[in-house]
């Protein structure tokens, strides 16, 4: 992404486009954001047609000659009075989706004025909203491959009424955005080509780019060394072995404060031997969405140089069908020595993170752990596609996710860990059972969860109704969305 700032809109160079911003005016017509002097006599037709009122992500696209560019595109951002982050996220989402749709890669955009916001959380709202939605991925379609060419996005924009503090901003937004989409083409990938030896070969790739990252993997020898029984379970049935990967960034040498990222790193989910029915396994290459959005953190962590300790833990293996799966009814113990009654094979999420949570608690000297998966159906049912669940043992972590999910537009609420539903996950043969039934099943899931966290602050994040989505939502575009990445280098920026 090229980005460029030029003060005034004299300075600007042509473009394929101009994006004007415009407030919502009082009674039925609109106000420019900026500059309201230029441009009177050119916009005064459209204007005058009473066509535009400039509410939220309202577009209108006036052709013109003589300009910088052979298009404007006046944008509505709603009330001034009114103005947010998330709003002018959504409106700008709306710049993006119309230069998708006419392949234009190459805008100038005037910026906003606006005496409520500071311009730099203004900047970062824009530049977010313009880039998360610029993103296809159409590397598996053949116009595609035969051009040899990645898509036509936006690749070019030139902020108008910038300088150079806000060029920054900017450019670090492109980089986390980059993370992003690292995050979604591994979640939108074949579940054949992103298997667990994929994500141990984008793994070691981090650790290849800067001294700062250690990558060290676990094969399926090492694994049962470790007794990692649970991880091991799960992955009878897969021809491919499993791994637990463990990627340490180490920004900060001085300290000792240091936060584990666990991800669910199910590159297939079939359910196993309760295999999922009907349409219900269509979406399951995305069930290592936690486990990407751990390694895009990681390489935004890096990129950025975030001067903190961070460790991604995954636990990557397929739930497959086979004559080797693991059984409904039989007990597995795992690394915590805890023996569990796999009381549904189709709950294998939580079983491979236990390997990896009480790993990560008794060896990496954790000050926090946070587990980020797509657990549990239930959790999309509770909160749809634009919540994730967060469930926590550490309020000061909790709230500070919760605050942080309104800033970077990656909300997350939080679940109660119900102690009476702990019951439900009793055996009559093992030290605990998997599941404990319907009513509740995302508490439960994550009850579960907590047994191998011990003391440590913790926070478990369900994303399974955010990872991948069925249509475009704000500025997500469909299928995987990258959600987390933001929220948790937002959360580790804090530190
Ligand atoms: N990977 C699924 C959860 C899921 C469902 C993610 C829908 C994304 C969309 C998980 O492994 C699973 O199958 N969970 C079961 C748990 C149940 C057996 C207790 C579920 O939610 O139905
Ligand atoms: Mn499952
Ligand atoms: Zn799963």
């Amino acid at each position: 992404m090229n980005l460029s700032a030029v003060s005034s809109l004299k300075m600007r160079k042509n473009a394929e486009l101009l994006v004007i911003p415009f407030w919502k005016g009082k009674k039925r017509s609109a106000e420019m954001a900026n500059d309201p002097n230029s441009f009177k006599e050119l916009l005064a037709s459209p204007l005058a047609t009473g066509d535009f009122h400039g509410n939220e992500g309202e577009l209108l696209i006036h052709y013109v000659s003589g300009q910088s560019e052979p298009r404007i595109a006046l944008l509505g951002l709603g009330l001034e009075e009114g103005i947010t982050s998330e709003k002018l996220r959504k409106a700008y989402a709306q710049v993006t989706k119309l230069c998708l749709s006419k392949e234009i890669v190459d805008i100038n955009l005037l910026l906003p004025q606006c005496k409520l916001m500071a311009k730099e959380d203004l900047v970062r709202a824009v530049v977010d909203g313009l880039l998360l939605v610029n993103y296809t991925f159409h590397t598996l379609k053949q116009a595609t491959r035969k051009a040899n060419d990645a898509s036509s996005t936006l690749n070019k924009i030139v902020l108008i009424g910038a300088g150079a503090p806000e060029l920054e901003i900017a450019k670090k937004c492109a980089i986390l955005c980059e993370s992003v989409n690292m995050v979604r083409d591994l979640v939108n990938g074949n579940a054949d080509d992103v298997t667990p030896q994929h994500l141990i070969a984008v793994a070691l790739g981090l650790a290849k780019t800067t001294k700062q990252i250690k990558t060290t993997v676990f094969d399926k020898k090492r694994l049962e060394k470790e007794k990692m029984g649970l991880l091991l379970a799960v992955n009878r049935g897969s021809h491919r072995d499993p791994a637990l990967i463990i990627v340490e960034y180490r920004g900060n040498s001085k300290s000792s404060d240091h936060t584990i990222l666990v991800g669910k790193g199910i590159t297939f989910d079939t359910g196993g031997l309760n295999l999922k029915a009907g349409t219900g396994m269509n979406d399951m290459k995305s069930d290592m969405g936690g486990a990407a959005t751990v390694l895009g953190v990681i390489h935004a962590a890096a990129e950025l140089g975030l001067k903190v300790n961070v460790t991604g833990v995954i636990a990557a293996t397929e739930n497959s069908i086979d004559a080797k799966s693991y059984k409904p009814g039989d007990v597995y113990t795992g690394y915590a020595g805890k023996s569990v009654e796999i009381s549904d094979t189709d709950a294998e999420g939580r079983l491979v993170l236990a390997d990896a949570i009480a790993y990560s608690a008794a060896k990496l000297k954790p000050s926090r752990i946070i587990d980020i998966a797509t657990l549990t159906g239930a959790i999309e049912v509770a909160l749809g596609n634009d919540i994730s669940g967060l469930f926590s043992n550490n309020d000061a972590l909790a709230d500070s996710l919760i605050r942080l999910g309104y800033e970077t537009g990656e909300k997350v609420w939080r679940m109660p860990l119900h102690e009476d539903y702990r019951d439900s996950l009793k055996s009559d043969f093992a030290d605990m059972k998997s599941t404990g039934g319907r009513p509740g099943s995302a508490i439960k899931a994550a009850l579960f969860l907590q047994d191998f966290v011990g003391q440590v602050p913790w926070v478990h994040l369900d994303i399974a109704g955010t990872a991948f989505i069925g249509e475009a939502r704000r500025y997500f575009p469909k299928h995987a969305t990258g959600v987390g990445v933001r929220l948790l280098v937002a959360l580790l920026e804090s530190f």
